[in-house]
């Protein structure tokens, strides 16, 4: 259940007024409601109870310790990308049997570290990487599980940023490529493929593509069984797709169903990789208005957030609904506004174009379904400190990620200042 809610004339997260929270963490803060990340995290592990499943939830959506730990704790693996990420999720628990490391430049360093923690498997996207990772787990006397990257070239009908399945990708690898890379693989004593994996992209919100690709990827691992390779695990990604405006992205059931009736006639463990689906929903970002100034097209309200905090309106054009915490009169007059944080560029906005009651200087705003790769992907840019990150749980709040100092901007600078 969405738990921002407006209660007693003023917007909630769980039982606790934004109002007052912003009095204490001041703005801009990122919000998450634990109890929406918890619910997200039960309705997909049951979705697919019924086939055996591995969920490794993406790190990159968002990162911070304590949002990882909670998610482990509810039974989640971890899907990386770095060593960095590696190293996040292992201070926050995750079970390294349920571990894959993705990415399309994995580095010696962090193959070798990701070696050492045991994790589950890599998903390999290239020769090169066969390579590399069979050398390394040679030197340190390991096999080392892999799974070949398919880029399956469907496409996944949303953003070309985030689209990620066709050849025009730097994505994966082309099944014209198989036979090579398994003779590749069969030379290679210290590597075991265990699985093919596939990821087509993010914010999918229609299923016929992921049903597709679940198809062709079955079909695709009889073909590698066929030729003697002990399969066990077949991943397809992440993608599923959340609900910005008024977009009608499928249920967590449906997807579930979209995926396992593709993949259960392989009787392989399904491994999936949400990010967005569980996290995107359960974080707003807090927001107080600088100054309002009228031009001759329009108002652009000012705030304190910025490109720096969220930079998806820009990057992606992404729309992300923008309210007042505080219930409006009814009726009360709109404005065409666009909502513009005060960095020094005109891309620098969270929303463009919008029809509202207009804000005023002071006001407290709400940038909502900013969980996902709000945080995760913030800057520094224009030598703005990172906002911090607050948990709120029922009535109680954390600080998971405290406000950056300004002296934590230059502190790595001293070191060679002259
Ligand atoms: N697995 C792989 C291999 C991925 O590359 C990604 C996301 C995921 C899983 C998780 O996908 P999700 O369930 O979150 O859709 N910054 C962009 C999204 C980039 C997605 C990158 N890969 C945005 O803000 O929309």
């Amino acid at each position: 259940m969405d738990q921002f809610q407006l209660r007693d004339g003023s917007y909630h997260c769980d039982s606790l007024p934004l109002n007052e929270l912003s009095q204490s963490v001041g703005t801009p803060a990122y919000i998450y409601s634990k109890k929406m990340l918890e619910e997200h995290c039960s309705a997909l592990l049951d979705a697919f109870k019924n086939y055996p499943t591995d969920a490794c939830f993406a790190v990159k959506s968002l990162s911070n310790l304590s949002i990882l730990k909670t998610i482990f704790a509810a039974g989640l693996g971890a899907d990386l990308v770095s060593a960095g990420e590696l190293q996040r999720a292992l201070l926050a628990g995750a079970p390294t049997n349920r571990i894959v490391f993705s990415g399309v430049g994995k580095q010696e360093d962090e193959v070798r570290q990701a070696l050492s923690a045991g994790i589950l498997m890599f998903n390999v996207e290239s020769p090169f990487e066969i390579d590399m990772i069979a050398g390394l787990a040679a030197t340190a006397n390991k096999t080392a599980a892999i799974s070949l990257r398919i880029n399956p070239n469907i496409d996944a009908q949303t953003n070309a940023k985030i689209t990620t399945g066709l050849y025009s990708t730097k994505f994966g690898l082309t099944e014209t490529d198989l036979p090579d890379l398994l003779n590749r693989i069969r030379s290679q004593p210290s590597l075991q493929l265990v699985g093919l994996a596939c990821h087509i992209g993010s914010q999918i919100l229609d299923l016929a593509p992921l049903r597709e690709a679940a198809q062709q990827m079955a079909a695709l691992s009889t073909s590698v069984r066929n030729l003697g390779f002990d399969l066990r695990y077949l991943n397809m990604g992440g993608g599923l797709g959340i609900r910005y405006s008024n977009e009608e992205p499928p249920s967590v059931m449906e997807y579930a169903e979209a995926l396992i009736q593709g993949v259960r006639p392989t009787g392989l463990r399904l491994i999936i990789e949400p990010g967005r689906s569980l996290v995107g929903n359960i974080g707003v970002l807090l927001t107080r208005v600088i100054s309002v100034k009228k031009t001759p097209e329009r108002h652009f309200v000012v705030v304190d957030a910025a490109m720096n905090d969220l930079i998806r309106p820009t990057l992606y054009e992404s729309y992300h609904t923008i309210t007042s915490v505080n219930a409006t009169v009814p009726n009360a007059p709109t404005a065409l506004c666009d909502i513009v944080g005060p960095i020094c560029e005109s891309g620098d906005f969270l929303g463009k174009d919008r029809q509202m009651p207009l804000p005023v200087a002071g006001e407290l705003l709400m940038v909502r379904g900013c969980g996902a790769y709000g945080s995760s992907m913030a800057s520094q840019y224009n030598s703005r400190p990172r906002a911090p990150e607050i948990l709120v749980d029922g009535a109680q709040f954390r600080i998971i990620r405290q406000r950056e100092t300004l002296e934590s901007l230059w502190a790595n600078e001293l070191h060679g200042f002259r």
